[in-house]
This record gives structure tokens, sequence and C-alpha cells, in this order.
């Protein structure tokens, strides 16, 4: 069961941004994605006071999925704000971009939140030339 409105899975990740840490940047990230199978795995940015030990929306939400055996995606919601109010898009760091990469398609879109709406992208508009060792994927 993947037919599901990208509007749904925007507010999945806008959910999930409620639960976000980020004491120190006050910039809040949700993230939702959609398994093959219909499920929705969310994250959320867990900041900690050594910077670095940060880890982002997309990523948490990728662990979560992985964790419990699901490696098949069919799309990606990110949102992100000061203090959680959306403004522009935000759109996922260079990291995250390489570890969605590691187990979603190319084509697959990536909705991007905003206040007025979302803007669709592909994982391979984010992210051309990604970096793999399948090769399989090898461009
Ligand atoms: N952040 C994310 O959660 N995802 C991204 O793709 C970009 C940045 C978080 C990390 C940090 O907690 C805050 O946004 C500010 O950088």
């Amino acid at each position: 069961m993947t037919n599901l409105q990208p509007q749904a899975l925007v507010d999945a990740a806008v959910a999930a941004m409620a639960r976000a840490y980020a004491p120190y940047s006050h910039f809040r990230v949700g993230a939702a994605l959609l398994a093959a199978d219909g499920r929705i795995f969310c994250g959320c940015n867990i900041e900690n006071a050594s910077y670095p030990v940060t880890i982002c929306a997309e990523r948490a939400a990728l662990s979560a999925a992985v964790s419990a055996g699901v490696r098949e995606f069919a799309a990606l919601a990110v949102v992100g704000g000061h203090e959680g109010v959306l403004g522009e898009i935000c759109t996922p760091c260079g990291i995250c971009r390489q570890a969605i990469a590691e187990f979603c398609a190319p084509d697959m879109p990536v909705y991007l939140g905003h206040a007025e709406g979302f803007k669709t992208l592909t994982l391979g508009e984010l992210l051309p030339y990604s970096f793999s060792l399948m090769e399989d994927k090898k461009i």
C-alpha cells in the first residue's frame, strides 16, 4: 500500500518534527519515510552537547526503518524550521543524502514541506552521481 497522498507523508514529518530535540540550534526537523509496504517510519533531529554527535531527522527515520528490517522505500518527506515554524523548504544535508541513497532509488520522490505546501524533487536531483560500491547502482 503505497498510494499515500504526499501531503499525508508531509503531515507525518510535521508530527515527527514536534519531537525534535534541538536545544542548541532551535532548528527542528522532521522526516517521514514511506516504506514499500505502506508503513511510515519517522525521525526527528536529536542534538547533543557535543555538537557532532547530533543525528539528523532523515537518518533517524532511516535508522528506525532499517532497524525494523525495512529496506525498500517509496517516498520521503522532510520539514524543518526555526522552533518548528515552517518557512522555506528544509533540504537534506549531504550526509543524509548519501545515507538515503544507500537504500533508495534515484527516482524516489522527496517531498520538501514549506509554509505554503511542499516541493517535490527526486533523490537523484538532490544527489546526482552518488557514491556506491554496489555494481548494479553504478552509473
Ligand atoms: N538537520 C537535520 O535534522 N537534517 C538535515 O538534513 C539538516 C540539519 C538538523 C541538525 C541540527 O540539529 C539542526 O538541523 C541544525 O543544523
